[in-house]
């Protein structure tokens, strides 16, 4: 059942898009079709799952005279990776750091430096390239690079473009730490904010001249997760989340332990579309092999125990400062954990003619629903792993939990998996979702928290 057909039904307001919106950039539009409440016959049927963010889309890569130009190349690697065609244009300078030859092979497109380059029919290159371009990211961006389009100059192709674009400008400066400190280029970087371009740094640390400081160019995964961060509809604009995902790890002995088979991934593919969409996001994770997702306040922990004291703290801190908004148990929580926990490695008892060992086990806190029992309770969300007839259990765990949502899941069929099938369960019903990967269904749920959270 979608919106549409459905009058009588509340419909939420448009999430606000956060991206800024540089020199008549096109608004990026939210997926505008509330899908709740639902009818307990709900399917699959007017629910799309949102491609990634930087599929499909066409940038200008703008190449300027720097060192880091060689990572330029690892960026359009990785910005096609994730699903954009990339159109490289170069500055003289930057053709003494990298040859042209290596951007046309990476990016399977001849390349541009000149302004009066015939390649283009018209001859009008600076105006041609970036009319079906999405953004013009100028990775990376030298001093002198940024002094040039702060003040609007254009003696080259590429700052040629930038003054004649109608599409957002992002910029990844890199350079010298005292260049960066300058107060001429601190100067022209406060204005490029001003005239709404995009600046992404730069990072801190060792700098090719043998320095240490501010002025290094963000890392090409860095940049490509910004540019995803950058055309993702921001349905969760300043929202606060807490998170738990992961396992946890109950202890037996120094060397031992209890834990389960998940792997973290849909936890952290939700932490990384939350934030993409805008939230700020404390994620409480389990033992996990996975990297921390970018952007994310990430707290490890072990233990059941470890990660109710955690949740329990920052909901208490932020009881006395901002509130939190949202708090979704991703968690498989260890149901239970020895009731002892030996200070040393426990030893066979050689020569008894004993093979089993008794383990005693005690219940784990139910931190999901610790935290929706609270008076200050933010809107709970918690996600259960069954084993079958899910639709059952996730709709029972829902009332018992008393959350006004539950994912539910297939453990055994999505642990340690790219992919995942989820249903949700409010109190209107069921709904299942089309199949997909974790983060496809990750950027879907959190529009959909947009949809549900009090403005
Ligand atoms: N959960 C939790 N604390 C626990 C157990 C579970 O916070 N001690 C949370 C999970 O993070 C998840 C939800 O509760 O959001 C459901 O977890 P699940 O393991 O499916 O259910 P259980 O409550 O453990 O119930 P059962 O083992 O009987 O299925």
């Amino acid at each position: 059942m979608t919106p549409a057909h459905a009058p009588d039904l509340p419909v939420p307001a448009q999430a606000p898009c956060s991206p800024p919106s540089p020199m008549n950039a096109p608004p990026l539009t939210t997926d505008p079709a509330p899908s709740w409440p639902l009818a307990p016959t709900a399917d699959t049927a007017d629910v799309a799952l949102p491609p990634p963010p930087l599929a499909g889309r066409h940038l200008v890569l703008g190449v300027t005279g720097g060192v880091a130009a060689y990572k330029a190349a690892q960026l359009v690697r990785d910005l096609q990776r994730a699903g954009a065609s990339v159109q490289v244009v170069m500055t003289g300078a930057a053709t003494h750091f990298v040859g042209t030859a290596t951007f046309q092979a990476l990016s399977g497109r001849p390349v541009f430096t000149g302004a009066f380059d015939t390649r283009i029919d018209d001859g009008m290159a600076h105006i041609e390239l970036s009319r079906n371009a999405e953004a013009i990211v100028i990775a990376p961006a030298s001093a002198d690079f940024l002094a040039k389009v702060t003040h609007g100059l254009c003696d080259d192709l590429l700052s040629t473009l930038c003054l004649a674009r109608d599409v957002p400008l992002l910029v990844a400066p890199a350079m010298n730490r005292q260049m960066w400190q300058n107060a001429a280029t601190q100067r022209n970087i406060n204005q490029l904010r001003a005239d709404g371009v995009q600046v992404l740094g730069p990072d801190a640390g060792e700098q090719a001249c043998g320095e240490v400081g501010a002025g290094r160019m963000l890392e090409p995964a860095v940049l490509v997760e910004e540019l995803s961060d950058f055309f993702t509809p921001k349905a969760l604009q300043g929202k606060r989340i807490l998170m738990t995902a992961g396992p946890t790890y109950e202890a037996i002995d120094p060397v031992r332990g209890i834990t389960n088979l998940s792997s973290g991934k849909m936890g952290y593919a939700l932490a990384q579309a939350c934030r993409q969409a805008g939230a700020l996001v404390t994620l409480v994770s389990g033992p996990t092999a996975l990297p921390r997702p970018y952007g994310v306040r990430f707290l490890p922990v072990q233990s059941a125990q470890q990660m109710l004291d955690t949740v329990m703290a920052e909901l208490d801190m932020a009881a006395s400062t901002i509130s939190i908004d949202c708090f979704i148990g991703v968690a498989a929580v260890a149901d239970w954990r020895p009731l002892q926990v030996a200070s040393q490695k426990i030893k066979k008892e050689r020569g008894l003619a004993q093979d089993d060992m008794t383990l005693a086990l005690t219940q784990n806190p139910d931190i999901l629903a610790s935290v929706a029992r609270r008076p200050d309770a933010p809107y709970c969300v918690g996600f259960a792993a069954e084993s079958e007839d899910l639709v059952h259990h996730a709709t029972e765990k829902r009332a018992r939990k008393g959350v006004p949502l539950l994912v539910g899941n297939l453990g055994p069929a999505t642990f340690g998996q790219d992919d995942n099938t989820l249903i949700l369960v409010d109190e209107h019903g069921t709904r299942t979702l089309p199949a997909g990967s974790k983060t496809a269904l990750a950027r879907w749920l959190a529009q959909e928290l947009g949809r549900r959270l009090p403005a």
